[in-house]
């Protein structure tokens, strides 16, 4: 098959639904051939069903593209060990893996649990290091790879209910940019892409003032799929010089993330004292503090 990524063998995980599902199908379309990887459970973690993994595998060899299932969780070191090596049984190597596999135990923080903390924290930053861990003894051999890690404007900028999942997502940044640091010398980039979808996830938001009424009703304009050009770009060999990147999207739109920098210094020759820091140091800086805001408080543009 001829595409951008052809002959590259590519494990999207989380791939039985939603953006997953959809970065897999764009992925065969141009030519990879990929491990669908989904345990297929509810959005509580309830269940576990074959089927959604192998039905996404189905719908790609009906399309004459090339896909193997693999139904291991990510959230721990040997699952997802054999997430990789069904790759590299099925099709010989691998060259990308897309780190899209996702839960979530909203709760407010002062009522939130250790295991609810725990379980979201084991899918999506532990998950997203074993896959890319995993990945990498066989990226360092052939000096070459590519990871695409799903983070999210709940960690990059804020949201309530959510501190498992936006520190989570936060620490998903940090990895990739240390993995993109790490293995620059042999080739590997590592990137993160935060999407906006409706989908079973973003389906669980209360809708229930007017203000989530129209918060819900703009996102089920942002079509699952549309994430998915970004991935292939990313995976591709034309993106060899795009690594330790945070990029957005929402429908027709890909955004830039910033990265943190300092924004302002103040020094004082004597040594500051806690008096002086209320004095001098933080007048000097509060004009530049950001304000308490949620992720739609600052994208509050309409996408499309
Ligand atoms: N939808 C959005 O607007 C949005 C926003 C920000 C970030 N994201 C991120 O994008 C990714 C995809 O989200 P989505 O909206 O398509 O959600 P989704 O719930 O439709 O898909 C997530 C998939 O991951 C699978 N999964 C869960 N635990 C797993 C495990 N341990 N091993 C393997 N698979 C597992 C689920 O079965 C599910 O099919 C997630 O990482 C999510 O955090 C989504």
């Amino acid at each position: 098959m001829s595409g951008m990524v052809a002959g590259k063998v590519v494990v999207v995980t989380g791939a039985g639904g939603g953006i997953g599902r959809g970065v897999a199908l764009a992925m065969a379309q141009s030519g990879a051939k990929v491990v669908v990887n989904d345990i297929g459970v509810s959005l509580n973690g309830e269940g576990g069903a074959k089927g959604p993994a192998e039905a996404v595998v189905q719908e790609i060899i009906d399309a004459g593209g090339q896909a193997v299932a693999s139904t291991d969780s990510v959230a721990s070191y040997e699952s997802a060990n054999a997430v990789i090596r069904t790759a590299v049984d099925a099709f010989g190597r691998i060259d990308a893996v897309v780190n899209n596999a996702g839960n979530l135990r909203d709760r407010v923080f002062h009522k939130m649990s250790e295991e609810e903390w725990r379980q979201v924290l084991d899918v999506h930053l532990n998950g997203s290091f074993y896959m890319s861990r995993a990945a990498a003894s066989f990226f360092r051999e052939q000096e070459s790879g590519s990871l695409v890690h799903m983070t999210s404007t709940s960690g990059l900028i804020g949201n309530f209910g959510q501190a498992n999942y936006s520190a989570a997502k936060l620490g998903i940044v940090a990895l990739s940019k240390s993995i993109a640091l790490d293995m620059a010398r042999y080739n590997v980039r590592s990137n993160c892409i935060a999407p906006f979808a409706w989908s079973r996830m973003t389906s669980s938001i209360p809708a229930e003032t007017d203000a989530e009424k129209a918060r819900v009703e703009k996102l089920k304009k942002m079509e699952a799929n549309k994430v998915a050009p970004l991935a292939v770009y990313l995976v591709s060999d034309q993106a060899s010089a795009v690594t330790a990147q945070i990029f957005a999207v929402r429908a027709n739109e890909i955004m830039l993330m910033s990265q943190p920098r300092p924004l302002r210094t103040v020094h004082y020759g004597e040594g500051w004292t806690p008096e002086l820091i209320g004095e001098i140091a933080i007048p000097a800086m509060r004009k530049h503090f950001y304000a308490l805001e949620r992720s739609p408080d600052v994208i509050d543009w309409d996408p499309i």
